[in-house]
């Protein structure tokens, strides 16, 4: 999942790397949620859960570091931002591996995580975008 196509991924300009890298993240989202509605085995679920994590930690620590190269202002926050949601995702790995069954508490909280994930994309990440755009060619 890692690898010659994050290269190539990361191999594109700032903004346009950033958009396939949201538009992979969703996709993969979109196929983990729909996993752990429609009763897919915990095994699956929490295999699925740790690719999710490693692409959003790439992905993560791709959006960081260009943000410490152009100096962003807003760079401390953000990342405050991703490392709030990488603990709670890891923690979340964390009681999935240990379950017996996907309950309502973890149902819940998944759907929660996702719903932070869209705001922060929605907010601050579209306020990376409009810096990227003024300040490294797309
Ligand atoms: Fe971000
Ligand atoms: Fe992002």
């Amino acid at each position: 999942m890692t690898g010659a196509k994050d290269n190539a991924v990361t191999a594109l300009p700032p903004r346009l790397s950033i958009q396939k890298q949201h538009e992979s993240i969703d996709a993969r989202l979109e196929g983990f949620t729909l996993k752990v509605h429609s009763g897919a085995s915990l095994a699956d679920i929490v295999d699925a859960m740790r690719d999710l994590l490693v692409d959003m930690s790439m992905h993560f620590g791709y959006e960081e570091s260009l943000m410490e190269v152009g100096r962003h202002g807003e760079f401390d926050h953000h990342r405050s931002q991703h490392l709030a949601m990488m603990t709670e995702l890891g923690l979340l790995l964390d009681r999935l591996e240990a379950a017996d069954e996907i309950g309502s508490a973890l149902l819940r909280d998944i759907d929660f995580l996702y719903m932070l994930y869209q705001r922060h994309v929605e907010f601050s990440d579209s306020k990376l975008d409009a810096w990227l755009a003024a300040n490294f060619a797309v």
